[in-house]
């Protein structure tokens, strides 16, 4: 009894962390920098420049939504793949990721 309550707490204990986004650095380098670049300015071409384009200044939920479902604006001749590709991706590593991006770009959260 002792003994199960003790692991009940443990894993309330870790529970948070699970909850939690990786390291979105990392994640950036595994799934995004492909096809967004070192500083998100874009690496290959059909892929917008994030750092100038503004897009990074729209509200958090607009953004993770467009990460985790993909997205293709009108005309672009190329869509931003759901999850960018990573089917591990949870929505609170896609606003760790927004963040990280504009720490990359100097965008501020605008929500324009
Ligand atoms: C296969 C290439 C590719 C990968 C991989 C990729 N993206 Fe994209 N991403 C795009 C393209 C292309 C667009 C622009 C789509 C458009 O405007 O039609 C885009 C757009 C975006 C936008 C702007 C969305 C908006 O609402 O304007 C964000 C933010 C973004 N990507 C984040 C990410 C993150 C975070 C990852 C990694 C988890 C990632 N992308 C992986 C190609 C990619």
């Amino acid at each position: 009894m002792t003994r199960t309550l003790f692991l009940a707490a443990a894993l309330l204990a870790l529970a948070p962390q699970a909850a939690d986004a990786a390291d979105p650095k990392a994640l950036y380098n595994a799934t995004c920098i492909a096809c967004h670049g070192p500083k998100a300015e874009g690496a290959i071409p059909g892929v917008p420049n994030l750092a100038k384009s503004g897009r990074l200044s729209r509200p958090d939920a607009e953004l993770v939504t467009n990460i985790m479902n993909g997205y293709q604006s009108k005309g672009s001749p190329l869509a931003m793949p759901a999850k960018g590709g990573n089917p591990n991706l949870t929505p609170a590593d896609a606003k760790a990721l927004v963040e990280y991006m504009r720490s990359l770009t100097g965008a501020k959260a605008g929500g324009k």
